[in-house]
Order: C-alpha cells, then sequence, then structure tokens
C-alpha cells in the first residue's frame, strides 16, 4: 500500500471510531495536515449526524466550512469528546512530535480540552525515539534567537522556517539533533523558555489512541 492509501485508511478508520458517539449535539476537535484531510472529508459524509467542529488550524477551518460543516470557536464550546488528528512522530508511550504544518499551539490546545485524543498515521510515523524529525517550536518573533540560543544550549539546533508564520502570528523553530530521552521532563523545559509559546512534544498530553497504517491493516494502540 502506499502511503497515500495508508493514511486513507488511518481516516476512514478514524470515522468508524468515532461513530457510535454521533448525536445531534456533538461537536468534534478536528486536527491539522494531509492525514487530518483526509479525516475532514470522511466525517463530511456524516455531517447531518453531529452538530460542528473545533478546528485547530486556519486551514482545516476552511476545508470543514467547504464540506458544510459548523466551525465552532473553542471560546464557545464547553467540552469535547474526541480530538482526531495526525503527528509527525508517535513512540509506544502514545507521545508525539506534531507540528509539521506549523498548527502545533492549537492543536494542543484543542487535544488538552478533547477527553479522547485519537491520533491517525501510517507507519512512517512510528518511531521508538522521538526526535528524528525536528522539533517545532512555535515563538515570539521578538524572541526567536534569544530562544535558538537557549536550544543550542539544550543540545538542539535549532533552524528558522523561513517564510512561515503561524495563525496566532508568530513563527517557528525546527530543533535537529536533540536526544529526547524524557519526553515529558524535555517539553517542560522548552516552554519554559521565555518566549516560546509552545514545543511540538505532546507527551504530558499523548494520544489516547492510536490508529497506526501498516500493510497488514489498521492497528490501533493504546497505552
Ligand atoms: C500539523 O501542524 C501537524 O501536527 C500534523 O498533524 C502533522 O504534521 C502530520 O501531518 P501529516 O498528516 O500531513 O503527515
Amino acid at each position: 500500500m502506499t502511503q497515500d492509501e495508508l493514511k486513507q485508511a488511518v481516516a476512514d478508520a478514524a470515522l468508524a471510531f468515532i461513530k457510535p458517539d454521533l448525536k445531534p449535539e456533538v461537536i468534534i476537535g478536528v486536527g491539522t495536515g494531509s492525514t487530518a484531510n483526509l479525516f475532514i472529508d470522511a466525517l463530511a459524509k456524516e455531517k447531518d449526524d453531529f452538530r460542528g467542529a473545533v478546528a485547530s488550524s486556519e486551514a482545516s477551518a476552511e476545508r470543514l466550512r467547504g464540506h458544510g460543516i459548523e466551525v465552532f470557536d473553542l471560546n464557545d464550546v464547553d467540552s469535547l469528546a474526541v480530538y482526531v488528528d495526525g503527528a509527525d512522530e508517535a513512540n509506544r508511550k502514545l507521545h508525539l512530535i506534531k507540528g509539521g504544518g506549523a498548527a502545533l499551539t492549537r492543536e494542543k490546545i484543542v487535544a488538552s480540552v478533547a477527553k479522547t485524543f485519537v491520533c491517525i498515521a501510517d507507519e512512517s510515523k512510528a518511531v521508538q525515539t522521538l526526535g528524528a524529525f525536528p522539533l517545532p517550536v512555535e515563538v515570539i518573533p521578538m524572541a526567536r534567537s534569544a530562544v535558538a540560543r537557549k536550544l543550542v544550549k539544550l543540545g538542539g539546533n535549532p533552524v528558522y522556517r523561513e517564510g512561515v508564520v503561524t495563525d496566532n502570528g508568530n513563527q517557528i523553530l525546527d530543533v535537529f539533533e536533540l536526544n529526547i530521552k524524557d519526553a515529558e521532563a524535555m517539553e517542560t523545559e522548552i516552554n519554559n523558555i521565555p518566549g516560546v509559546v509552545t514545543n511540538g512534544l505532546f507527551a504530558h498530553r499523548p494520544a489516547d489512541v492510536l490508529l497506526l497504517g501498516t500493510s497488514e491493516g489498521v492497528k490501533k494502540l493504546t497505552v
């Protein structure tokens, strides 16, 4: 199977996973990226069976609206039963690296509100140790160089993602060569650098379920 077919398979599996919980009052948290886009397209088939969605990016909001799905501001929503999103890397504890699409901050916010976080990914994203994928860090623009110097002290090699402005008006540093032995400690340490909005480690709020697309079918992993 191609990577695109594996992404389609996990998007369909995510829809099957949440379908029993769809009700007219339900609002679904929806992520960002190519795998999440396939989930949005699948979700559109059930649009009469739920109320709407909260999106983790302007791009996903636009795609949802294009399907006629109502998009809610998170401030107007008390709770989310489920959040469905992709990842750049996932380990066996379901700790993730996210943010390849620069939407990490809103993704982390929406994931933090959801009761269940369903991660959807093809098997190329499964790793033993996080960090081969450069860790995205969203920074306040004036702090970019100061944050980069601190990241070098942590052993990383930060590279400015030129030309990218996040939905929140900030910039992204992609940090190569980090040795992420303790993902929770690293997530906290980087978030504590003044000027960091958030980083793409999802260890304090890992996924609850990983639907992993493999050539033998979709595997459902939990911790
Ligand atoms: C967006 O900022 C990311 O966190 C995506 O969820 C991640 O990059 C996965 O994207 P793909 O589904 O396109 O691989």
